[in-house]
């Protein structure tokens, strides 16, 4: 294949030409994960979006299909979600059939463009060949608009206790919900969040299920909530809520909101829907709307992150929603540059490669006092800090390489607050591919992943332990094999 272009990832999705934007209809079905996404088949930046479409049977190798939804005389196809129907509760189709069914925003541009407020409303489309092919409901929309000028982006599932479809969906400023039994009628439920959780920008891609608490048998429910712009970093980010929902209402006593990830590039984030043993795997956009539109790639534009698994954590009484990679990630081939090095306490290590922009670097550690630095032949450098000792992870990619595209993206160092790093010994985990760096330290606990784009590959990594007592153990660097 071509994937080489410059800044091309190697193990994240990207679409083979033109823009992509949020990830959509994910779901699993007969052996293959769908991702559907935001997709704009005639330039690389935004246009009247379509649904492209791609399967994988790990989430780390993918197959392009065609392009699966066309705009049509209800509008563009905006974000949405999709399920598996087993019951065919929808009557899609005949006997012995599984319909999917997407839910998805019909935009219509000319109400816009008129000055309506109602150009937004909600179709369903189904297929009955796992996803290849679909055909739209002939009575849409499903759910129509009285004046709400952003009414979008619908996330259904079954929920089992109530025999019911939920879906959600988000109303400017907070998320609404709504109940179905066939996936055409749907009954509106109530309301969430208008008081609640960051409101710096608008709320989109809108996600809510259960998740069991790590080590009990506790569950809580999940609301994720995409906003933009009014991320801690800037620009687009995804917050999150913890609560209860009964089947008609998502009640959370939660007033400040928690992040997901404190990167600048995870956004429009969304999990799966069917995945078999109840795993909660996310996907989010890897980019953010103050720049996605002038990064500086030539044949496609932007990434999906590598997919993770969510997990609940109770931590000192709090609720904290963790993200990290799935296995399979981390077992993709590749050849060891770095078997296993100690950094001593106040210690300085110079790693020399020939290219670290594919590869995955680990290390475990109990200091909370260090500082990396990836460097290239042209004095390039994207700096980490940790500094738990003030409560801050610190990114600061202002030197990184092409910055000066569009402002904001170059502009300050990023921050991520760590208040509640393990006492003892904790991992940290490293994700560099060729426009893009993601960080997982204490499993997830704290993420942040950001674009970069450095004139050439990255070949050293320096590591400062500035711990007065403790060591970093264990630094392993793999360069791993392209997945395309
Ligand atoms: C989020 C978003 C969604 C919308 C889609 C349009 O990035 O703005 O709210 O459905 O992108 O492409």
């Amino acid at each position: 294949d071509n994937y080489t272009e410059e800044y091309r990832p190697q193990f994240h999705f990207s679409p083979p030409e033109k823009w992509m934007n949020d990830p959509n209809g994910l779901v699993y079905n007969d052996g293959v994960y769908h991702l559907f996404y935001q997709y704009y088949p005639e330039d690389i930046v935004w246009g009247p979006m379509h649904w492209g479409h791609a399967i994988s049977k790990d989430l780390v190798y993918w197959e392009h299909k065609p392009i699966a939804l066309y705009p049509d005389e209800n509008g563009l196809i905006f974000s949405g979600s999709a399920v598996v129907d087993k019951n065919n509760t929808s009557g899609f189709a005949k006997e012995g059939e599984t319909p999917l069914v997407a839910i998805f925003t019909y935009h219509d541009m000319e109400g816009e463009k008129a000055g309506r407020t109602d150009f937004q409303t909600q179709g369903i489309a189904f297929s009955l060949d796992n996803g290849d092919t679909w055909v739209k409901y002939k009575d849409n929309p499903v759910i129509g608009n009285n004046g709400i000028k952003d009414f979008r982006d619908p996330k259904v599932f079954w929920h089992e206790a109530s025999e019911n479809w939920i879906l959600s969906l988000v109303a400017g400023d907070h998320a609404k919900f709504y109940s179905s039994k066939n996936l055409k009628e749907w009954k509106y439920l109530s309301d969430f969040g208008k008081t609640q959780g960051a409101h710096g920008g608008v709320w989109e891609c809108p996600d809510l299920f259960p998740l069991k608490v790590e080590g009990s048998e506790e569950e809580k429910w999940v609301l994720i909530i995409s906003i933009n712009p009014g991320a801690p970093n800037g620009g687009s980010g995804t917050q999150y809520f913890i609560g209860e929902f009964d089947g008609k209402k998502f009640v959370s006593n939660q007033k400040e909101p928690k992040w997901l990830d404190y990167g600048t590039d995870n956004y429009a984030g969304v999990t799966y829907n069917n995945v078999p043993n109840d795993d909660r795997i996310f996907i989010g956009w890897m980019s953010n709307w103050d720049y996605a539109r002038d990064t500086p790639t030539k044949k496609w534009r932007s990434a999906m992150t590598l997919p993770r698994k969510l997990s609940l954590r109770n931590i000192d009484e709090e609720y904290l929603l963790t993200n990290y990679p799935l296995k399979q990630v981390f077992e993709l081939p590749g050849e060891v540059l770095v078997e296993s090095l100690n950094v001593s306490n106040l210690a300085t290590e110079t790693i020399n490669t020939n290219g670290l922009n594919q590869s995955q670097i680990s290390f475990t550690t109990t200091s909370k006092d260090y500082r990396l630095t990836f460097k290239n032949n042209l004095d390039e450098t994207l700096e980490l800090v940790m500094d738990a000792k003030n409560n801050a992870f610190l990114l600061n990619r202002m030197e990184s390489g092409k910055v000066n595209f569009q402002a904001e993206f170059g502009n300050k160092k990023h921050f991520m607050p760590i208040t509640h790093l393990s006492q003892g010994e904790y991992e940290v985990k490293i994700l560099l591919d060729w426009s893009s760096i993601e960080i997982f330290i204490d499993k997830g606990q704290y993420a942040m992943t950001e674009q970069i784009f450095s004139n050439e590959a990255y070949n050293q990594l320096i590591i400062e332990n500035l711990d007065p007592e403790f060591s970093i153990k264990n630094v392993k660097i793999k360069r791993v094999e392209s997945v395309w």
